[in-house]
């Protein structure tokens, strides 16, 4: 079976979306491990909870990127784990080349904004500070920029004239956890094919 692997640092209700379209029947994958670079996410603990394997590797001394020999110890454990697809689900390091080569074109991310705008963080943040009146999420493959590959999915989310950034980042996370398992799904069966920077989707 089409076997996905999850890198999460936080809370996790992308990987809590993904176990309940798994569960429901709607993605024919396996989630073969979650791995967190935070020992106390608590994404872990929903993947121990759903019977998941749940890795945490050290991420090692730097901030926001893996010290190189510990980037080593999760490309090993991704392949350990026949893991075809890397989705990464709120995790909060830059990946670097090593990782690039090992699951070339088969590393995607949610953002929580309209990619182009607002890439890096607190993206909801961002847009009410900017003044947009629409926001929203987008899934894409991961390249060496930051939150510059391929779009696969977006949708919108209105920007209310009361929406505080918490408010605003709930409503557009509502969004998340429909097109993300939408986006493996299409990947998973096939439905994709990228052309240049555009990613074209077969009927389905
Ligand atoms: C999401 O808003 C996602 O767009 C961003 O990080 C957040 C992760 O949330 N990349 P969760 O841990 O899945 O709840």
């Amino acid at each position: 079976m089409f076997t996905i692997g999850v890198l999460a640092s936080g809370k996790g209700s992308n990987l809590g979306a993904i176990i309940n379209h798994v569960k429901s029947g709607f993605l024919k994958i396996k989630i073969g491990v979650v791995i967190s670079d935070n020992p106390d996410a608590f994404a872990l603990e929903i993947a121990r909870a759903n019977g998941i394997e749940a890795r945490y590797i050290e991420p090692g001394r730097y901030r926001t990127i893996l010290d190189p020999e510990q980037e080593k110890k999760y490309v090993s454990c991704l392949r350990e784990h026949g893991v075809e697809l890397v989705c990464l689900a709120g995790f909060m390091r830059i990946i670097k080349k090593p990782f690039f080569d090992a699951f070339e074109g088969r590393i995607i991310n949610i953002h929580p904004s309209l990619l182009p705008s607002f890439p890096g963080l607190e993206a909801w943040k961002q847009a009410i500070d900017h003044g947009v009146k629409f926001s929203g999420c987008t899934v894409h493959f991961v390249d060496q920029g930051i939150d510059t590959g391929p779009i696969i999915l977006q949708a919108v989310v209105p920007v209310l004239e009361d929406d505080t950034p918490e408010r605003l980042h709930l409503r557009i996370q509502e969004k998340e956890h429909i097109i993300y398992p939408l986006a493996i799904k299409l990947i998973s069966e096939q439905k994709i094919r990228i052309e240049k920077r555009r990613v074209l989707i077969d009927e389905y």
